[in-house]
């Protein structure tokens, strides 16, 4: 409702319910069931009191929580989240200000004119028919505060729907692709010869500094692409071509979210945004360009080699993440260091996985390029090693959340493709069949395998 004509309702709102608090029966039973109130005056402290304590208790979410954490837009970290949550406050600070106003006189209005037990035998008040004056002011008023926030919000709506003119020869290409439940991103512009353009999933490096436009796709449902901190959000629809664009001021590792349901793990469809120096980016692509890395021998023999701890796991929450601390203190830093080799790699072991990669059938829907697999409906692995999350940004990609991930992928995240133990396809008679199994000695030796490919 514009906001003189909200006003203007407030003040009818005064006049008729100081009328109903002299005149009406049901007024009248109004009045006297608040006085029948104080007999259960202790029932209202009580009340009271409950009320306080969580209004307390709430207070601090209300004003603190919503405004931090990795997926918060009130902390922003690029020109498009900035325009967006500057349209927030304006339209915030327009409508706080009418709320008073309204609010205000509503409340003064109800207390000043409350009506009485002696007011009950009094005639009505003179009833009034409006002041022209006064109403012609409040719609000017209105359409005042509605252009003060319409003018802002064309404008935003214009500078986020695409690169500005003046910055579209810097901007950067990609391509995301939604999936049940994970992200595919696809470079355009970096072709590897024989194999197309480059693929990774999950985590977008993106050059910092740079407008980023990408190109909105999916496979199956509709998701939708937001990193709170930077842009969005934009639904990815069937065959419909959407786009956004975003830009990160500084190097950083940002959150990004699935913003529309779209199955039963859509909650956990994540996805991370790493934003690197020039240099960097460009350091980082002709590795993510190179084939699939092959451990090789340490220089030392008598070196230790990698050992895996026994994973117990206890029931966890369905969809719980695991995060270890130095990741949740600065995931970039936890990125950066997984990029670095490992230096006590284990060759029996990882020789092995790359083997079983192939016969448990990962190669079916996963591919790493130079070594096996040509499947397209599963994040491409070929430089998984270097990820910091996996399971669609669910998890941090650890040994243990690795070997976690292929003993019970459907425990960690319900209703996704990868098949372990569970009843996942129909046989010919129709009988939910297990397809693959794998044991904790094998799901050792394919993290090992997994995590060599830098
Ligand atoms: Cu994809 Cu929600």
């Amino acid at each position: 409702m514009p906001a003189g004509g909200s006003l203007s309702y407030s003040l009818k709102y005064v006049v008729r319910l100081r009328t109903l608090g002299r005149n009406s029966v049901c007024g009248q039973r109004l009045f006297s069931f608040i006085g029948d109130m104080t007999l259960l005056s202790s029932f209202r402290h009580t009340f009271r009191r409950a009320y306080q304590a969580l209004a307390l208790a709430v207070l601090p979410l209300l004003l603190g929580g919503w405004t931090r954490g990795p997926q918060s837009t009130f902390q922003t970290e690029g020109p498009v989240a900035k325009s967006q949550l500057d349209l927030f406050y304006i339209t915030l600070w327009v409508c706080g200000i009418l709320f008073v106003l309204v609010a205000g006189v509503l409340a003064y209005g109800t207390l000043k004119f409350r009506g009485t037990d002696s007011d009950a035998e009094k005639a009505p008040p003179e009833q009034s028919h409006g002041n022209p004056l006064i109403e012609l002011g409040l719609i000017a008023v209105s359409v005042v505060a509605l252009v003060v926030i319409a003018v802002p919000t064309l404008r935003g709506i214009w500078y986020t729907y695409d690169v500005p003119e003046a910055e579209k020869a810097n901007a950067y290409e990609v391509t995301a692709t939604g999936y049940q439940w994970w992200f595919k991103f696809e470079y355009p512009k970096e072709q590897i010869e024989g194999a197309g353009a480059l693929v990774t999933s999950n985590e977008l490096v993106i050059p910092a500094g740079r407008p980023i436009r990408i190109n909105l796709r999916t496979v199956d449902v509709i998701h939708s692409f937001w990193v709170p901190k930077l842009a969005g959000k934009v639904d990815m629809i069937p065959n419909r071509g959407n786009h956004l664009w975003l830009q990160a001021d500084k190097p950083g590792y940002f959150w990004g979210q699935c913003a529309e349901f779209c199955g039963e793990s859509h909650a956990v469809m994540r996805f991370r945004v790493i934003a690197l120096a020039e240099n960097e980016f460009n350091a980082w692509l002709a590795k993510q360009k190179s084939p699939a890395r092959t451990a090789t021998p340490l220089p030392n023999p008598d070196q230790p080699r990698m050992q895996f701890a026994a994973y117990t796991y206890e029931k966890q929450k369905r969809n719980a993440p695991g995060w270890t601390q130095e990741f949740v203190t600065d995931p970039f830093v936890s990125w950066i260091k997984k990029q670095e080799l490992a230096t006590n790699e284990n060759l029996q072991l990882v020789d092995a996985g790359r083997k079983l990669f192939v016969e448990k059938k990962c190669a079916g829907c996963h591919v790493v390029r130079g070594h096996e697999g040509a499947g397209i409906t599963g994040p491409d692995l070929t430089h998984v090693g270097a990820r910091t999350t996996i399971a669609g940004g669910l998890l941090e990609n650890s040994e243990k959340n690795l070997h976690r991930w292929l003993i019970e992928p459907g425990e960690v995240k319900p209703g996704n493709k990868m098949w372990n133990g569970g009843y996942n396809i129909r046989n010919d008679q129709g009988v939910w069949e297990q397809q693959i199994f794998i044991n904790d000695t094998e799901a050792r030796a394919l993290v090992a395998y997994l995590h060599s490919l830098k």
